[in-house]
């Protein structure tokens, strides 16, 4: 096979069909050749005149009776330009070098056809393996295996990869000087996945499509009841997982949440049964062991980095059709997977721990400002100087001390029994105190109570501003691992310090745990706010954590669908179909609420009319009784 790849021949050809061209019936090649160029320009005749690329990928050791050469095609089509022609002696050449070349073409081409020609089932494979790789195939790319494999053969071949088995491709099957079959595998069709034979081709009687078939069939439109293997995890309230018993003893699993019950809508409109095939819980690795964990700190890490792709993993290797759990549509996940078309819009929460009370003795000093607490301070300081003042003027001496505990008695609610025969000073001056008193005391027994019974929480971080200056380390699940990427190369200050502070943790009730106020865990919010309804809310309904106010990441999310992934536009499809229906629904939603703005009707005025209607009736009937007593 090596020496295929080393030897594999590209032409990049801009080619545009020249109008009703007709080969030239006396060319210099032989008849076989020209019967399967014929065959190749009917299959791949542009219904539409515009500029279409063609790549061609031979394998030179093919017989050269149905190779095609430049000069050739330049007879039928119009070669625009150019360009790489690979030298078949370069031994160092490599096929991925060549797709790589070739994907630039199709990325920068409005259409694209590409032809294989080869006899060699090990050049053909190796050719599907790399362009599956080098991604040089999409659904609008349309690719044609021309051979003269034998027919076994080439149904193994075509149901071998995915790259002839799910993408748009076709396969020529030379029979014979002048015929050719034309063939597509179907992965889907009423009778399972099988080889279709879509034409064939005469020299005499041209291309003739067979029954209802069409060139380059849909292959997606319909599963047709076929199982669809997928990934997904428990992650609420997206996708929920129960398994139950059944009483003859098999398990079975049922799913729901929103996630779930779209894929369930999306299998019966696609006609699909969903698999889930089995990925490993995240903390599958011995994080029940604390000191194993501190211990194994580093190897446990790279253990749950390969366990954290396990769902995209899968997808990525195409095991899996589609992972059906939301996943944040960050550029670090987009070189390892595509998404499908991006259905929410997530919030990234983050969550730390309340901020407990203040000591006790602080609440005693709460109730009044600084500023009171000052100016209170300073009246203290500066009427003994006054009381001393007043009281100086008199003869009897004991009255100091009495005044002075007066004074402060009075200022805690006792009452001041003023004494015989003082100054008219001393009384204005003890009236203003007692008023002074009554205010301050008041007013501070008054905000003490309330301090006491509601007590003034700390102020809390709500702003990811205010995060980024407090907090020390942040939490995040197995999964946060290419948020923490996204956040380091990201060109903003303030998520680079993010990144660098970005820790993950198994699971998110381990996160949670931890979390203070200084740590934070950082998780969607729907997932975290139920998950501390659940595990970190007491009976009365409090909790220690709470969310910030402000949005840690808001990101645009989507599933993960495999590279190029051939049915991506039919799941498309489905989900804008979701979105309109759901936005539909809010808009009658809103319809119906308005006008709601009722009048108060007879049932909320029954109590007060009926009471009125009572007491009008005591008043009548004492009225009554008044008028018979006065006669009588
Ligand atoms: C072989 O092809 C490669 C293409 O990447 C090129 O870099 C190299 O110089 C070529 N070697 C020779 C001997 O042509
Ligand atoms: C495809 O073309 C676009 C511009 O049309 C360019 O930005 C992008 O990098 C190209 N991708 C590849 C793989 O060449
Ligand atoms: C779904 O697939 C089954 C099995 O092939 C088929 O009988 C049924 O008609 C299909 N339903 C739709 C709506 O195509
Ligand atoms: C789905 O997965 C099962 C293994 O769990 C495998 O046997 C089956 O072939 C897979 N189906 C497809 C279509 O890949
Ligand atoms: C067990 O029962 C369930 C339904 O309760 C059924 O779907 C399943 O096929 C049964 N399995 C066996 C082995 O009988």
């Amino acid at each position: 096979m090596g020496i295929h790849i080393a030897t594999g021949i590209l032409w990049l050809c801009a080619l545009v069909p020249k109008s009703s061209a007709r080969l030239p019936l006396e060319t210099s090649i032989g008849e076989a050749a020209y019967s399967a160029l014929q065959a190749i320009n009917a299959v791949l005749n542009p219904e539409t005149r515009d500029f279409c690329s063609l790549l061609l990928f031979r394998d030179p050791l093919t017989a050269s009776d149905i190779s095609l050469d430049l000069k050739l095609l330049s007879e039928q089509w119009s070669v625009r330009e150019f360009e790489v022609e690979t030298d078949s002696e370069n031994a160092t050449l490599d096929i991925s070098w060549l797709i790589a070349e070739a994907r630039k073409v199709r990325n920068s081409s409005y259409c694209t056809r590409v032809v294989v020609l080869s006899d060699d089932p090990a050049f053909l494979a190796s050719f599907a393996e790399s362009s599956l790789r080098g991604r040089l195939l999409v659904w609008a790319t349309r690719l044609l295996v021309v051979t003269r494999l034998p027919l076994q053969e080439l149904r193994r071949l075509l149901a071998s990869s995915w790259t002839f088995s799910m993408m748009n491709a076709m396969a020529l099957r030379i029979e014979d000087a002048f015929s050719s079959g034309v063939y597509s595998y179907l992965p889907y069709s009423p009778s399972g996945a099988r080889v279709v034979r879509v034409a064939t081709w005469s020299s005499s009687r041209g291309l003739t499509i067979a029954g209802h078939r069409q060139l380059f069939p849909q292959k997606f439109s319909n599963f047709h009841g076929a199982t669809v293997n997928i990934t997904a995890l428990p992650y609420r309230p997206y996708w929920i997982e129960k398994t139950k018993v059944a009483p003859n003893g098999t398990a079975v699993t049922t799913y729901t949440g929103s996630d779930a019950l779209m894929m369930h809508a999306m299998a019966q409109a696609l006609n699909f049964t969903f698999h889930v095939l089995p990925s490993k819980d995240w903390n599958e690795v011995g994080f029940q062991d604390e000191t194993m964990l501190t211990v194994m700190l580093s190897l446990v890490e790279i253990l749950v980095m390969t366990k954290v792709v396990v769902v995209t993993k899968k997808v990525a290797e195409r095991e899996s059709f589609i992972a059906s759990v939301v996943h944040l549509h960050l550029p670090q996940r987009q070189k390892i997977y595509d998404f499908t078309y991006n259905y929410e819009i997530t919030n990234s929460d983050f969550t730390l721990a309340k901020p407990s009370l203040r000591p006790s003795w602080q609440g005693l000093y709460y109730p009044l400002s600084n500023e009171v607490w000052l100016c209170i301070l300073f009246v203290l300081l500066l009427t003994p100087f006054l009381a001393t003042l007043v009281i100086c003027n008199r003869e009897s001496e004991g009255d100091v001390k009495t005044m002075s505990l007066k004074l402060i008695g009075s200022l805690l609610g006792q009452s001041m029994a003023s004494g015989r025969g003082e100054s008219g000073g001393s009384r204005v001056f003890v009236a203003s105190w007692l008023v002074f008193a009554f205010v301050v005391g008041t007013a501070y027994r008054g905000n003490l109570t309330a301090a006491l019974t509601l007590p003034k929480y700390p102020p809390r971080i709500e702003t990811v501003a205010q995060l980024a200056e407090t907090v020390d380390r942040l939490l995040a699940p197995p999964y946060g691992k290419d948020v923490r990427d996204f956040l380091t190369q990201s060109e903003s200050k303030i998520f680079q310090v993010f990144g660098s502070k970005l820790e993950l943790v198994p699971d998110i009730l381990s996160g949670l745990k931890q979390a203070s106020n200084r740590i934070s865990y950082i998780e969607s919010d729907r997932f975290v706010r139920l998950a501390i309804v659940e595990h970190f809310t007491l009976a009365d309904g409090s909790n220690s954590l709470y969310v910030g106010r402000e949005k840690f990441l808001t990101s645009i999310a989507g599933l993960p669908v495999p590279h190029d992934a051939p049915y991506k536009p039919q799941i498309d499809r489905f989900l804008m179909m979701v979105i309109e229906r759901r936005s539909e629904t809010a808009a009658e939603e809103t319809e119906a609420t308005e006008g709601n703005a009722k009048a108060l009707s007879v049932t909320h005025m029954q109590g007060p009319l009926l009471l009125l209607l009572l007491g009008l009736m005591a008043a009548g009937l004492a009225f009554l009784a008044e008028v018979l007593a006065g006669k009588a």
